[in-house]
């Protein structure tokens, strides 16, 4: 399967006065995009009264916009709900969980559960769809959900709403003690009124209280989204996307990627690295101006797994909505990127299967929030420094074949539901699901390995050669059964199948796998500064298991104690894996699987798209790699025999 590539950018033209939209639209064809994204801060233009609504600013935007022979993205605007609606809806702010409002001024200021407020964003949705649903190219719900700490809501609508979710879930109050062990410091109810949110209490509240929460809040995120889908779909044909937001993990992107045609995300590669990675300093330093090297793939190889959910169609379509074009406003520092990072970064994204990459934005504003964001203009429309970056690669795109797109050989299951259980019960500082994820990815990436991300409830594990199940909390049913038929080597653990569905902890112990006689009977977490030691490569950190059983121990501690055991094709890892001991395991894997790893250097990660390899030197300085030197920001294609 091929695809065709285009670049866009995001636009506000309510930013700007209208004379210059013209100028803007054929510079930006000129430049060589194919789609604007517009409209997703503006209610306040477009109903700067209730019920006065003005819209033709906005048709004429479009009209400008099109008639360039642009394409637009049509954002629902409800991150930004107008000043005028708190008059209306006094109590439909999101209330942190310090039990304060969330106060206006800025955005993403509502809560889920508002019914008030979930009617006006269908009302809006439903006034845009019905004006401009015949026109528009594609759609954008909202704007990332989640940014800024935004999905969990201690509010009197939250509570209300989560009383009657568990109501529905558990029938009677009886259940929900016996489901939770309430019984546990006589935390039973005798009814669902008295159950609270998990917040503002004494110590820690009951997990399983705590997780429900978590399950219920991702839900409400679904019923709003879902709610702007179905308004959309009534008036217009246009594919619907969503932007996502690297690591949010509060809610379940695979939930919504069911309910649209294309999943986005937003990319911002510096910011990430300073602001949503645990790695060193050195490690920060060594990439201030690239980014890291494994961060923006994840979440490509993760978005293309988000819009395989939809049901329709047979490419998952997803796009890079936002692409960082030069240095941001919110992280601890703001770089510049190096040269070429730009064109690298787009093309990475294509490598992993894009079929747009946007770049946020079009030009800087030089007031309000983000005044020294770059764009890809300066605040006096003189080419920036990105823009050149993004006119090579229209170049490029104009003479490049299609990507094709093609099943990796390994496949790493993520799950919403685990980064959440894990939160609620971390057992030790540091001990993050997606931290554990992204660490095996990496390891994954390091040895030159293409990934495919699956979901938790995946039934498809046909034609890989190797499946990575880490930390996955509850194993599905559908999961259990792909496991126990696959061919492929599978690397379980550690803390997979740990639980039950309200966070207890299930008799007979985990992982509880059939075939695989390991029992985890006994768990600890480490200190950072405690590293247990392997008798081979590496050490076990942060989290470790004792396991117990009749299977083969393949490897073991420097104390002796068994951290893998196997049986088959099934291996349980007890233990979070530092990089020397997760080289060893998937090094012993691939030669099992016959899948051919690479020594890669550092700085160097390559993508394989069917035929195509692609090469990305993502360091500081030049590298040679099988012979050839890339310079920095290189990116090389090469044409290979086989995926
Ligand atoms: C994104 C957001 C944009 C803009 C951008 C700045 O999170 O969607 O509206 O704020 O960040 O980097």
């Amino acid at each position: 399967m091929t695809l065709k590539r285009t670049l866009g950018t995001c636009y506000y033209p309510e930013h700007w006065p209208e004379e210059m939209w013209a100028e803007d639209a054929r510079r930006m064809a000129d430049l060589g995009l194919t789609w604007v994204r517009i409209g997703e801060f503006a209610w306040s233009k477009l109903e700067p009264a209730p019920g006065d609504l003005r819209f033709d600013w906005l048709e004429r935007a479009m009209d400008v916009l099109q008639g360039a022979g642009l394409k637009v993205v049509l954002g629902t605007p409800t991150a930004t709900p107008p000043r005028w609606m708190l008059d209306r809806h006094p109590d439909m702010l999101a209330v942190d969980v310090e039990g304060r409002p969330r106060g206006f001024g800025s955005r993403r200021h509502y809560c889920f559960s508002h019914d008030g407020y979930r009617a006006e964003s269908v009302r809006i949705t439903t006034l845009l769809a019905g004006r401009f649903g015949g026109r528009v190219e594609a759609w954008q719900t909202d704007n990332e959900y989640g940014c800024h700490d935004t999905i969990y809501s201690y509010s009197d609508a939250a509570r209300r709403a989560f009383r009657d979710w568990l109501a529905q879930r558990y029938q009677s109050p009886d259940a929900l003690n016996r489901a939770w062990g309430n019984v546990f410091w006589s935390m039973d109810y005798d009814s669902f009124d008295q159950v609270n949110l998990p917040n503002l209490t004494v110590t820690e509240p009951n997990p399983a209280h705590a997780l429900d929460f978590r399950r219920f809040s991702s839900e409400q995120v679904a019923r709003f989204n879902a709610a702007q889908v179905a308004a959309i779909r009534k008036h217009s044909d246009a594919p619907i996307s969503h932007n996502y937001m690297g690591r949010i993990v509060e809610f379940d992107h695979f939930a919504l990627g069911a309910q649209m045609e294309i999943a986005t995300w937003d990319s911002y590669p510096l910011g990430f690295l300073e602001d949503r990675l645990e790695e060193t300093p050195e490690h920060k330093r060594h990439y201030a101006r690239q980014g890291d090297p494994d961060f923006q793939a994840f979440h490509h190889d993760l978005y293309r797994a988000v819009a395989a959910q939809f049901p329709e169609g047979d490419t998952p379509r997803w796009w890079v909505m936002e692409q960082q074009p030069g240095p941001v406003n919110w992280a601890p520092s703001n770089p510049a990127p190096a040269p070429g990072m730009v064109r690298l970064w787009t093309w990475e994204a294509f490598a992993h299967g894009a079929e747009c990459v946007s770049y946020f934005r079009w030009r800087q504003a030089p007031f309000a929030q983000e005044q020294y964001h770059a764009g890809l203009l300066r605040p006096d429309s003189v080419e920036a420094e990105g823009f050149a970056e993004a006119a090579e690669v229209a170049r490029e795109l104009a003479d490049a074949p299609e990507v094709e797109i093609a099943q990796a050989p390994v496949a790493l299951v993520f799950d919403y539901a685990s980064a959440w259980a894990w939160a609620v019960q971390p057992q030790g500082q540091g001990c993050d699901y997606f931290r554990l994820v992204f660490e095996i990815y990496r390891g994954l990436r390091k040895l030159g390995l293409s990934v495919d991300i699956l979901p938790p409830d995946t039934a498809r594990l046909h034609g890989y050669a190797l499946v990575l199940v880490p930390g996955l909390i509850t194993l599905t049913d559908t999961l259990m059964g792909a496991l126990q038929t696959t061919s492929a080597q599978v690397i379980l653990g550690p803390r997979t199948n740990a639980k039950t569905a309200n966070l207890s902890i299930p008799v007979p112990l985990p992982p509880a796998l059939p075939g695989l006689d390991v029992t985890v009977s006994r768990v600890e977490t480490l200190r950072p500064d405690m590293p247990v030691a392997m008798e081979g490569a590496g050490h076990v950190t942060l989290w470790r298991e004792q396991l117990e059983g009749g299977a083969d121990v393949i490897d073991r501690d420097a104390e002796g104690q068994p951290v893998t055991m196997r049986a088959g094709n099934l291996t349980y890892l007890g233990g979070w894996p530092d990089p020397d001991l997760l080289r060893h395991l998937l090094l012993g894997a691939c030669a099992e699987a016959g899948i051919p790893t690479i020594d890669l250097p550092p700085d160097i990660r390559v993508r394989q798209a069917g035929t195509t390899r692609f090469v990305f030197n993502h360091g500081p300085g030049p590298v040679t790699f099988e012979g050839a030197t890339l310079p920095p920001a290189g990116v090389v294609r090469q044409t290979t025999g086989a995926a």
